[in-house]
């Protein structure tokens, strides 16, 4: 019960990699609160979490809308107190041609990752514990690999680098920790399904990876609840690869996984 009694906030916790990380703290005592869209989606996360904690908090909220967010740690606060751990995971994502790609969409990906994360955080500092809150955004290694198809998440991804090294130097001052992971790609995810569709694509992007596999959602939860515990204590402002290797090939591996039929 490595969390026991600490206050969780994890965006977009109701699907994947941060559902998997909301229930992970459950798991070590934490009560835990999930925000994403879809009202259906935020109260299946939340019976979940009851399942294993006993209690827990949605909303369904947009990380687009600022306002929304403040509302949402507002009430987290008013409930639990200060939010220990904030998770900042929701984002979209689509295989697209540069060429093909509209305004629009490229900024749809924007707003989503890059100001969505931004907003998370800045809804929820004032709520922070302070010292001692650590936030942990999931980046991806896109935003140091160019990678064709992802012209939007590559610059969508550098932004959240660039913004958890920014806030770790500005909030450091408060004991706040700010990291970012950048996992490979992870199986039995929405990300996944989206970037390799095919048997023949999957295939490809597994042998992309220097282990030879995709990664679990477990290992990557693993590595947050890490990153967010006292164990990681001196660690700020670190951007962490969690890709079995991936990111090393280059984006080479990559032309072949995303083309192939
Ligand atoms: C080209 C597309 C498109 C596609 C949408 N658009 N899908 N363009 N190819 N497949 C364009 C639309 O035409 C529109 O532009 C603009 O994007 C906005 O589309 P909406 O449908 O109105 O957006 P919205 O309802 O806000 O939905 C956002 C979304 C959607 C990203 C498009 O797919 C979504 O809600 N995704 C959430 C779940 C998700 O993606 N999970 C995977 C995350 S994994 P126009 O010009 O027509 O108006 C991940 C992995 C990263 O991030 C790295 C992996 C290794
Ligand atoms: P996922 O299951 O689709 O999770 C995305 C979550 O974000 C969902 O709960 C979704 O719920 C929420 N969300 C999307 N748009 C939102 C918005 N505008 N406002 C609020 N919530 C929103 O995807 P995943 O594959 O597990 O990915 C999780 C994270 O890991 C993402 O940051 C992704 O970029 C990163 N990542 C994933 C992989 C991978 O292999 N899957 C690799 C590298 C990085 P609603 O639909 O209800 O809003």
């Amino acid at each position: 019960m490595k969390f026991k009694n600490k206050v969780v906030v994890v965006a977009g916790g109701t699907s994947g990699i941060s559902l998997a990380t909301a229930l992970s703290f459950a798991n070590e005592g934490a009560k835990v609160a999930v925000l994403s869209r879809s009202q259906d989606k935020v109260d299946l996360a939340v019976a979940a979490l009851i399942e294993v904690a006993g209690e827990a908090l949605g909303f369904s909220a947009d990380v687009r809308d600022i306002d929304a967010l403040h509302n949402v740690m507002a009430s987290v606060a008013e409930s639990w107190g200060s939010i220990d751990v904030l998770v900042s995971g929701a984002a979209g994502n689509f295989a697209s041609p540069a060429a093909d790609l509209s305004g629009n969409g490229f900024k749809t990906v924007i707003d989503i990752d890059l100001l969505g994360c931004f907003n998370v955080m800045r809804a929820a500092y004032p709520h922070l514990t302070k010292p001692g809150a650590a936030i942990l955004n999931i980046g991806a290694p896109q935003s140091w690999l160019p990678t064709p198809m992802q012209i939007h998440v590559c610059a969508a991804k550098a932004g959240i680098d660039q913004v958890t090294r920014t806030a770790a130097m500005e909030w450091g001052a408060d004991g706040i920790r700010v990291n970012a992971i950048a996992p490979g790609p992870i199986a039995d995810t929405e990300g996944m399904r989206r970037l390799a569709p095919t048997p023949a694509a999957e295939a490809v992007w597994t042998k992309s990876v220097p282990l030879g596999r995709y990664g679990t959602k477990e290992e990557i939860s693993k590595v947050i609840q890490w990153l967010c515990s006292d164990e990681a204590a001196y660690i700020s402002g670190a951007i962490i690869p969690v890709d079995g290797g991936w990111s090393l090939g280059g984006s080479s591996n990559m032309t072949m996984a995303l083309t192939a039929k």
